[in-house]
C-alpha cells in the first residue's frame, strides 16, 4: 500500500497558533457524518413504522435457558433467528442472527468473561399472535408479538423496555455481488433456489395467505400495508444503493466485499429521560437526543484536536447504554465491535419543565420516554438488558459479563509525570531532581515516542538513552518507576528485528489482495501487527521479557497509544476496513476491538515478565467493553483550555459508568500551554481523578510543577500531597471496585438514585461512597456551588472540618488554594499524612483515621492492605481488609475479611472524629491486654474531637471507647 505523507510533527504555522494559544479545532472533514457512512444513511432513511418483521411462534424451541424463534422479514422472505436467554443477575440475553448465511457472520470474542449461564425459561401464556416467555428468578416476562415483530419487557407490571417497537429492527442479509456468478447463477435459478434451500434447510412453514403472495409476486394482506407504512424503503431493499458494494470516502476506497452487512435495532424505554455511557465522546454525562443531528458514533479512531459536546466517535468505545429514573436503573450492552452509531430520542425533549408540569396537571402528559437505536457495519445483533433495579446492581450485572477492573498496582495510584518527551537520561535525571528538590512526591516518569530508536518499540535511542537500565535502577533506588511508550505501529525496516520476526511468522495484518497492511504513522512506513491472532498475542507478550526487551527492569512499564489503530495514511486515520486479520475476519467486523486486544496482550507480557507474580500497569488510548481487565485509559489528546479541564469530569465518569474506572486526563492539557491558574485547578482536579498524570504536547513549553514560581509549586505540592494522604482510600475504593465493578469515581445518582436534582451534573462526583468532590473549573472563581446530597445526612469539609447539612446547595467562597471536597456523614477514611517521596516509600507508614459520624452518631468505612505490586492477594490471600465501625461512642476495628492476612509494621497513629461532642475520657480496649487512656484534644467550635497514638497495629481488633 502506497504511503501517503500524514500527520508528523507540526508545521511551524501550527506551533505558532499553540504558542499564541489560538483555538485549534478538529478538521471535521476527516471523520465521517452518518450521512457520508452508507450504512448509517440507510438505516438512518428507514424511519419509525410498521416492522417489515413477523415472528413465527410455531418455530418456538425452549432449550436448556435458551429460547430460539424465526423471524422473517416479510419483503425479503430471509428468516433470521431469534435466541432469547435469561441470565442470572437479572439480565436478558436477545440474539439476532441470519438462519443460513451466505457466510459465517462476525461474533464478538473474547470480551465476555465466559459464556453467560442462562437459567431455564418457560412459556407462561400463549395467545393468538403473541406469548409470554418468564424469564428466569427475577420476576420477568417477555411478550413477544408475532406480527410486526416486537417484544415488551415487564417487571411485574411496570413495562421496562419494547424491543423493535418502533420497526427498526434491520438485518442486511449476506448475498451474492450483484452481476457476480454467483448471483447470476442464483438469479437464473430464481425460485428453485428457494425450493432447494427449503429441501435443505428447515424454513419456516409459509402461511397460506404468505404462499399466495409470494406466488404472486408481491406482499399479501398486512405485508402491503408494511411497505407502505414505512415512510422510506426498508434498508434491505435499499442496499443496492450507492455505498453498498463500494464505498469512498475522500481518496479512499472501501472495496466491501461482502457488500451490505449492517444490523440495527430499537429500543423503547418507557418511564426513562435520562440516559448515560457509550463512551468516548467529549460530552456531557448526560447524553443528550440526538434528533436533527448525527448519532452517537462509536468507532475508534485518532481525532486530533477534538472538538466538546458533540457526538464524534474518539478514541474508545463501550456500547453499554445506562438509562436512570428515580424509580430504576437499566442499561442496554450492544456486543458489536464494528462501526456502530446510537440515536437518541425523547418525548420529552425541549420541553420545559414548565411545560411538563402543564402537561401532568391537564392529564394530557405522555409517560416520558427514551428510544434508542442502534446501528452496526456488521457481525450480529447481540445485547443484553441489564436489568438493575438500582445503579449498582446494573454495574454488579454488567461485571459479571465484562469483568472489573484490574487492581492497579499502588504506584500506579499515584502522580505521573510525563511530557512529550523526557529527552535524555540527564533529562529523566534533572526532572527526578526536580521532585527531590522541591519535596513534591511523584511515583512514575514517562517517556514517549521519542525515547526509542527511530520509534523501533522495544529499543532506545543509543545516543539519547545509551544506559537505560541504569536510569532505571537509578530510579528503582529512589522508589520511582518508569513507563515507556510501546506503539502497536511497527517500522517497515527489515533490520529491526521485531518488523523481520513480525514478517517471518506472518503476523501481520493482511490486505485484502494478501500482502502484509502498511500504512503511514509515527515511524514512516509501519505494518501492523494482528493482535487478533492468539499465537501473535503470545509473541507479543514474550517481547516484554527482560532479555528481550533490552534495558527493561521490573520498574518499567507501559503505555499503548495510537492504538485505535492510528494510520495517518488511512481512511479517517485509521485501518482500512477491507484490511483482513486472523481467521479472515475483516477489520470492518473487529475494529473496535483492535486497542483491547494491544492492551490485554501488553498486560500479558508484563504478567509473564514476572513469572505470573506481579500485576501489570498497562495505560491504553483506545478501548472497549472489558478493557477494565487490563489497565488504565485516558482521555487523549485533550487542550489547555478551562473547557477541557471541566470536560475531564463527565468523561471519566462516563468511563466509569461503562466499567473503566482507572481514567484520567492529560494534567495540563495536552495541546497548548497552560496558564498558571488552568495549571493548579488541573492538578487540584486531577489528585481527586482515578489516574493523575500530568502530560503535554512536544511542542508546549516545559511545565513541571515548580517552573511556575514559588507560588504556583506550593499550592501544586498541596494538591499531590492531599492525593498522596488519601492513598489508602484510593486503594481501597479500588479493591471495591475490582471486586464488585462499582466505579471508583461515580455520579452523584448512583448513590442517591431517588434524587432528580442530581441527574444531570457534570461538575461534582463521589469518590466511592465517602467523599464528594466539586473541583474548581472556572478561570477566575470566587466561589462554587456545591450541592450536597441526602435528606437528613450531614458532611464535612474536608478543609475546615465545618458540618454542613444536606440536601442543601451550598454557595462556597474559594481561594486558589481550595479544592472542594467533604466527606460524607457516616463515613469513616483511612489516610497515610506522612510526606513521602512516592508510594513505596509510604510502606508501613501509620494511618489516620477520619471517622465523619452521622447525624446519628455512626460511621462505618473499611481499608485494604496488601503488598500493593504482586497477585499474592488473589492467589494466597495475602491482605488485610479492616473495618472500622463508629455506634454507641465505640469505634471499632475488625476484620472484613478473615480469609486474608498481611504482615504490616503499620500501625494506627490518630483518629480523628468530625462531629463528635467532647468526652470526659477515651478509652482504648485492645483485643488483648488492659485498656489504657488515650490522650485526646477537643475542639469545640468545629466539633473535632482528635485522639492521639492509639498506637494499635492496623492488623489488630480494638476498641476506642468515648466515655
Ligand atoms: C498521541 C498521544 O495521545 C499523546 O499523548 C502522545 O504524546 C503522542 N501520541 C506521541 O506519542
Amino acid at each position: 500500500m502506497a504511503a501517503a505523507p500524514g500527520r508528523q510533527r507540526p508545521a511551524p504555522l501550527l506551533l505558532w497558533a499553540l504558542l499564541l494559544g489560538a483555538v485549534l479545532a478538529v478538521d471535521r472533514s476527516n471523520f465521517k457524518t452518518c450521512e457520508q457512512s452508507s450504512f448509517c444513511r440507510r438505516q438512518r432513511n428507514l424511519q419509525p413504522g410498521r416492522s417489515p418483521y413477523r415472528a413465527l411462534l410455531e418455530s418456538l424451541q425452549l432449550g436448556p435457558g435458551a429460547a430460539t424463534l424465526q423471524l422473517v422479514n416479510e419483503a425479503t422472505k430471509v428468516p433470521l433467528l431469534l435466541e432469547l436467554s435469561g441470565l442470572r443477575e437479572n439480565t436478558t440475553r436477545i440474539r439476532i442472527r441470519e438462519l443460513h448465511p451466505l457466510r459465517p457472520r462476525f461474533e464478538v470474542p473474547d470480551v465476555l468473561l465466559g459464556e453467560p449461564q442462562p437459567e431455564p425459561l418457560t412459556v407462561t401464556g400463549r395467545e393468538e399472535g403473541s406469548l409470554e416467555l418468564a424469564l428466569g428468578p427475577g420476576g420477568h416476562r417477555l411478550l413477544l408479538t408475532a406480527k410486526p415483530f416486537r417484544m415488551d419487557l415487564l417487571r411485574g407490571r411496570q413495562l421496562l423496555a419494547s424491543i423493535n417497537a418502533r420497526g427498526l429492527l434491520v438485518f442486511e442479509h449476506l448475498r451474492p455481488r450483484p452481476g457476480s456468478f454467483s448471483d447470476k447463477v442464483s438469479s437464473s435459478l430464481g425460485s428453485l433456489w428457494d425450493k432447494l434451500r427449503s429441501l435443505f434447510y428447515s424454513d419456516p412453514p409459509k402461511e397460506p395467505a404468505e404462499e399466495e403472495a409470494a406466488a404472486e409476486g408481491q406482499e399479501g394482506g398486512e405485508g402491503t400495508e408494511n411497505a407502505d407504512s414505512q415512510s422510506e424503503k426498508p434498508a434491505e431493499e435499499a442496499a443496492e444503493e450507492p455505498g453498498s458494494w463500494e464505498e469512498t470516502f475522500k481518496t479512499h476506497t472501501d472495496s466491501k466485499p461482502n457488500g451490505p452487512t449492517s444490523v440495527g435495532l430499537d429500543f423503547s424505554l418507557p418511564g426513562f429521560e435520562h440516559v448515560y455511557g457509550i463512551p468516548e465522546h467529549a460530552d456531557n454525562l448526560r447524553l443528550r437526543t440526538t434528533e436533527g443531528g448525527d448519532p452517537y458514533r462509536l468507532y475508534n479512531l485518532d481525532v486530533f484536536q477534538y472538538e466538546l459536546y458533540n457526538p464524534m466517535a474518539l478514541y474508545g468505545s463501550v456500547p453499554l447504554l445506562l438509562a436512570h429514573s428515580a424509580r430504576s436503573t437499566l442499561g442496554l450492552f450492544w456486543l458489536n465491535a464494528a462501526e456502530t452509531w446510537v440515536d437518541i430520542s425523547s418525548n420529552t425533549a425541549g420541553k420545559t419543565m414548565f411545560g411538563k408540569l402543564l402537561d401532568y396537571m391537564q392529564g394530557g402528559g405522555e409517560t416520558p420516554q427514551t428510544d434508542v437505536r442502534w446501528m452496526s457495519e456488521s457481525g450480529i445483533i447481540d445485547v443484553f438488558l441489564l436489568l438493575g433495579p438500582t445503579p449498582a446492581a446494573v454495574a454488579g450485572q454488567y461485571a459479571a459479563l465484562t469483568g472489573t477492573q484490574a487492581l492497579p498496582p499502588l504506584f500506579a495510584l499515584g502522580y505521573h509525570q510525563s511530557r512529550w518527551n523526557y529527552n535524555d537520561e540527564e533529562d529523566v535525571a534533572a526532572v527526578e531532581r526536580g521532585f527531590e528538590e522541591h519535596a513534591i512526591p511523584c511515583d512514575v516518569l514517562w517517556l514517549d515516542i521519542e525515547h526509542a530508536d527511530g520509534k523501533r518499540y522495544f529499543t532506545w535511542d543509543p545516543s539519547k538513552f545509551p544506559q537505560p537500565r541504569a536510569m532505571l535502577e537509578r530510579l528503582a533506588a529512589k522508589k520511582r518507576k518508569m513507563v515507556s511508550i510501546v506503539d502497536p505501529h511497527i517500522k517497515v525496516d527489515s533490520a529491526y528485528r521485531v518488523h523481520s520476526e513480525l514478517r517471518a511468522r506472518g503476523f501481520y495484518v493482511k490486505t485484502k489482495d494478501g500482502g502484509d497492511y502498511e500504512g503511514w504513522c509515527w515511524p514512516g512506513s509501519a505494518a501492523y501487527p494482528d493482535f487478533t491472532n492468539p499465537e501473535m498475542r503470545a509473541w507479543w507478550a514474550s517481547m516484554f521479557a527482560y532479555d528481550q526487551y533490552e534495558g527493561s527492569t521490573e520498574n518499567l512499564f507501559t503505555w499503548n497509544d495510537m492504538n485505535e489503530p492510528s494510520v495517518f495514511s488511512g481512511p479517517e486515520v485509521t485501518m482500512h476496513k477491507d484490511a483482513v486479520h486472523h481467521g479472515g475476519w475483516e477489520h470492518r467486523d473487529l475494529h473496535n476491538l483492535y486497542g483491547f486486544y494491544v492492551q490485554m496482550a501488553t498486560a500479558e507480557g508484563q504478567i509473564k515478565r514476572s513469572g505470573g507474580r506481579q500485576r501489570p500497569f498497562v495505560l491504553s488510548r483506545a478501548f472497549f467493553a472489558g478493557s477494565q481487565r487490563y489497565g488504565a485509559v485516558w482521555t487523549g489528546d485533550n487542550a489547555a483550555e478551562w473547557e477541557h479541564l471541566k470536560i475531564s469530569i463527565p468523561m471519566c465518569l462516563s468511563f466509569g459508568l461503562a466499567g473503566l474506572s482507572f481514567c484520567g486526563a492529560d494534567v495540563g492539557g495536552f495541546f497548548k500551554n497552560p496558564e498558571p491558574e488552568l495549571l493548579v485547578r488541573w492538578y487540584q482536579a486531577g489528585a481527586f481523578q482515578p489516574f493523575f498524570r500530568a502530560h503535554a504536547h512536544l511542542d508546549t513549553v516545559r511545565r513541571e510543577p515548580w517552573l511556575f514560581g514559588e507560588e504556583n509549586a506550593a499550592l501544586i505540592r498541596a494538591a499531590l500531597r492531599h492525593r498522596y494522604a488519601l492513598l489508602p482510600f484510593w486503594y481501597t475504593a479500588f479493591y471495591r471496585c475490582h471486586r464488585h465493578g462499582l466505579p471508583v469515581m461515580r455520579p452523584l445518582w448512583m448513590e442517591y438514585p431517588e434524587d432528580t436534582t442530581t441527574f444531570a451534573m457534570d461538575d461534582q462526583y463521589l469518590i466511592d461512597r465517602a467523599l464528594l468532590v466539586h473541583p474548581v473549573t472556572e478561570q477566575g472563581a470566587r466561589g462554587v456551588q456545591v450541592y450536597l446530597p441526602g435528606k437528613g445526612e450531614v458532611w464535612y469539609d474536608v478543609a475546615s472540618h465545618q458540618k454542613h447539612h444536606a440536601p442543601q446547595t451550598l454557595y462556597v467562597p474559594v481561594t486558589m488554594s481550595s479544592i472542594p471536597v467533604y466527606q460524607r456523614g457516616g463515613t469513616v477514611v483511612p489516610r497515610q499524612d506522612r510526606v513521602r517521596r512516592s508510594t513505596e516509600s509510604m510502606k508501613g507508614d501509620p494511618f489516620t483515621l477520619y471517622v465523619a459520624l452521622s447525624p446519628q452518631g455512626t460511621a462505618e468505612g473499611d481499608l485494604f492492605l496488601d503488598d500493593g505490586q504482586s497477585f499474592d492477594y488473589a492467589t494466597a490471600a495475602r491482605y488485610l481488609h479492616r473495618r472500622f465501625t463508629f455506634a454507641g461512642n465505640t469505634l471499632t476495628a475488625s476484620s472484613a475479611d478473615p480469609r486474608g492476612s498481611f504482615e504490616t509494621p503499620a500501625w494506627v497513629e490518630r483518629v480523628v472524629i468530625l462531629g463528635a461532642g467532647k468526652p470526659a475520657a477515651v478509652v482504648l480496649r485492645p483485643a488483648a491486654g488492659p485498656e489504657t487512656r488515650l490522650d485526646f484534644q477537643h475542639d469545640a467550635e468545629t466539633s473535632v474531637l482528635t485522639l492521639r497514638k492509639p498506637g494499635v497495629p492496623i492488623g489488630a481488633d480494638w476498641a476506642i471507647i468515648l466515655r
